[in-house]
């Protein structure tokens, strides 16, 4: 759906917002509930389009998903309980889905197929296709089986030990989940340490992982036993308000329930190394995942150097890090992130072409970008390329734009942050339409 927003130079935010549910999270929790003997309930579930795609492959999988408004009853079946899907299974715009799911429909019995829009469709997936097809599933799509569509399979699995070229919490997934069904011992090695919630949520569903330095891995033939699951706040949405309260002069915002899993949280230790005031309150645990409070302030910020293990910590992140360091006194260098390139979109060449038309000084590297600090950024229209993180990024840098930012393309808000508008505006922020 194609919006357009226009975001006007704010005065200062103030106030308190709850953070929606973590969108990986919420994935999870519907797709090893299904897998899972017994009901799971799920209490703050993110109702984003990506999380919704997953809740429809599994329903169309059989799997009984009863939407009760505060939770979600997920009626799984067991990890051979899933049918045959009649249609092909749509992942819109989640790459989550269509590659975790890749990772449990190798193992089945029966065939699918599975895609995805338009820019889906562009996306790598010979990252998962590649080591699944090693384990013995057979997978067919474009270009040599490395894009969507893809039709899948099944097979008896063999399990693997698999060097990822890349860190990627999606690959490890799939293939962790692969493992369920291979007889033996599958290990996912990674260069960097990725998001570890599969990891946390299999243990928490009575799975047997071991976490070690540099993997994962787990036995096949395990079940999953129902189990439920309190969905903490997205810092990945939060990230948005962190760095507007930091641009923004004369702005004090606490953003709610912030999940902060060390995996996660590299958006705290980066924009805390720009000189940011951000105080971490009421740390707590909501299941098995690290929770608090965030209570924000404005300050200056100074550029830094961003790389190695906190890249993946922070890998959605950096479209609002560019803004945060384009407001920096300095320059703020990212490297070693050339993941970017096969988001969404290709996030460096769309922050690099965005933030220029509203005078920002951004210079792409093949691995990340080089960005001096300006004194303020001007008006101007920019576009999202049907990227939700790309549109909210540029919500942001529009909060401290000359006068205001256009925004055109706004609608892919709606994929993992569906009231972010509201809740912009409701600090103090103006929104048209
Ligand atoms: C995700 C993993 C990351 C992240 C994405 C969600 C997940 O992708 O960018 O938004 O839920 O596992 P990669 O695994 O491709 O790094």
């Amino acid at each position: 759906m194609s919006e357009n927003r226009t975001v006007q130079k704010a005065a200062g935010l103030q106030g308190e917002i709850t953070i929606p549910g973590d969108k990986s999270i919420s994935h999870r929790s519907l797709m090893f509930g299904s897998l899972a003997k017994g009901t799971t309930r799920v209490r703050g579930l993110l109702r984003g389009e990506d999380n919704l795609s997953t809740l429809n492959a599994f329903r169309a999988m059989g799997i009984d998903i009863d939407d009760r408004g505060e939770e979600i009853l997920v009626h799984g079946k067991g990890v051979h309980g899933l049918q045959e899907p009649g249609d092909v299974i749509d992942c819109g715009n989640s790459g989550t889905t269509i590659r975790l799911i890749s990772g449990i429909l190798a193992g089945q019995n029966f065939f699918s197929v599975v895609t995805g829009d338009q820019y889906l469709r562009r996306r790598p997936m010979g990252r998962v296709t590649k080591p699944l097809s090693q384990m013995g599933a057979r997978f067919w799509g474009r270009e040599g089986g490395t894009k969507a569509p893809l039709a899948i399979q099944g097979q008896p699995l063999e399990p693997i030990e698999y060097s990822s070229p890349v860190a990627s919490a999606q690959v490890k997934s799939a293939i962790l989940l692969a493992g369920l069904y291979a007889d033996g011992t599958t290990r996912v090695l990674e260069p960097h340490l990725s998001r570890d919630h599969s990891e946390r949520m299999l243990r928490h569903f009575g799975v047997q992982v071991d976490s070690f330095d540099g993997g994962a891995s787990l036995v096949g033939g395990q079940e999953l036993l129902a189990n439920d699951v309190d969905v903490p706040g997205d810092i990945s949405s939060a990230a948005f308000f962190l760095v507007a309260g930091l641009i923004v002069p004369g702005s004090e915002l606490l953003i709610r329930n912030v999940g902060i899993n060390p995996t996660r949280s590299g958006i705290i230790d980066i924009l805390q190394a720009m000189g940011g005031d951000i105080t971490l309150q009421e740390e707590r645990t909501v299941g098995g995942e690290p929770v608090a409070d965030l209570l924000v302030r404005s300050s200056s910020l100074k550029g830094i150097e961003i790389g190695g293990d906190l890249i993946p910590r922070a890998i959605d992140e950096f479209p609002v890090v560019s803004v945060a360091a384009s407001l920096a006194e300095g320059t703020t260098v990212v490297r070693d992130a050339a993941e970017l390139r096969v988001k969404e979109t290709d996030r460096i060449a769309a922050m690099v072409s965005e933030l220029s038309k509203v005078g920002a000084q951004v210079e792409a590297r093949e691995d990340g970008m080089v960005i001096e600090g300006v004194e303020g950024l001007g008006e101007g229209d920019v576009v999202s390329f049907g990227d939700h993180r790309i549109a909210m990024s540029m919500a942001v840098a529009g909060l401290v734009a000359g006068q205001e930012i256009r925004i055109k393309d706004t609608g892919c808000t709606a994929t993992s942050f569906p009231n972010f508008w509201d809740l912009l505006t409701s600090l103090g922020a103006k929104v048209s339409a």
